[in-house]
């Protein structure tokens, strides 16, 4: 039977990724689930992230999504490979889950002329060196200069990334990432917080750079992964559905999430 797409994150974060599928592929039914209870993932262990990845995706899969989206480069990072070849063939193995670190890396790669590419994330991700192994396969003579961003997050979720306190942490981590080389031409938001935070990071670095956010990305390759695998397609229900579920209260969660989401969002409890 037919069910949802299932659309993970830790957070908020991944609402910055579901209203760009959303926006390219309205007629699928979503389910968006965000482990606000226990984010931010970016500061936990790998086996943390890992396990708590695995126990939302498994609720995901019992509410009939066949096809979740890690939409958390943290999540993807730590938890994506080993759900995929590990626990994925003997758990559900009709099932699918996809991230958002390989759609950015393939793109990357033919954006850089110099080959000196930089990417701004959580301290899980730059630890996984996720960025670097991918990019690495698919572009082996491209460079890549990681920089943690461990303020990001709290500032954003907090709501005070608009404030003047927020500029001192974007000058500072922008300024560490160039410092690693003056041939950078391409930086990767690769957290999907900070295109809350695109025009600020936008004017710190310098023009001639390119700067990718997730979003628009993760959404065309999702509309061509579903043209390429029929099978998965006819598995996916299009009757237009959205649902939210929040392991924190829906009050808030619902406050917060509109900033992300860029519309209403009215979302329900999960209890884990
Ligand atoms: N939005 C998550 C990401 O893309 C990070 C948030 C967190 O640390 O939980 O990495």
């Amino acid at each position: 039977m037919p069910g949802p797409i299932g659309i993970f994150d830790s957070g908020y974060g991944g609402l910055t990724v579901f209203r760009e599928i959303e926006a390219r592929l309205p007629e699928y039914d979503y389910i968006y689930f965000g482990d606000n209870a226990r984010a931010p993932y970016g500061v936990r262990s790998f086996d943390t992230i890992y396990k708590y990845t695995l126990e939302c995706v498994r609720h995901l899969f019992k509410m009939d999504c066949r096809l979740v989206i890690l939409a958390c480069n943290t999540a993807s990072a730590k938890a994506l490979r080993t759900i995929q070849q590990q626990d994925l063939p003997h758990l559900a193995p009709g099932y699918r889950v996809l991230g958002v670190i390989r759609p950015t890396t393939e793109l990357v790669g033919r954006i850089t002329h110099s080959g000196h590419v930089g990417v701004l994330a959580t301290p899980g991700t730059v630890q996984s060196e996720s960025y670097v192994l991918e990019v690495h396969h698919f572009f082996p003579q491209i460079q890549v200069f990681q920089q943690a961003c461990p303020m990001w997050v709290p500032l954003i979720e907090n709501n005070e990334h608009e404030s003047a306190g927020a500029d001192y942490f974007v000058e500072k981590y922008v300024q560490e990432l160039l410092m690693q080389s003056s041939h950078i031409d391409a930086v990767i938001l690769g957290c999907t917080h900070y295109p809350l935070m695109w025009d600020k990071i936008r004017q710190a670095i310098p023009a001639h750079i390119h700067m990718l956010a997730q979003g628009q990305i993760v959404a065309d390759r999702l509309a061509d992964y579903l043209i390429r695998h029929p099978e998965m397609e006819v598995l996916c229900r299009k009757t237009g559905q959205r649902a939210f579920f929040t392991t924190e209260t829906p009050e808030v969660f619902d406050t917060k999430a509109g900033i992300f989401y860029g519309k209403e969002v009215r979302s329900r409890h999960f209890e884990l």
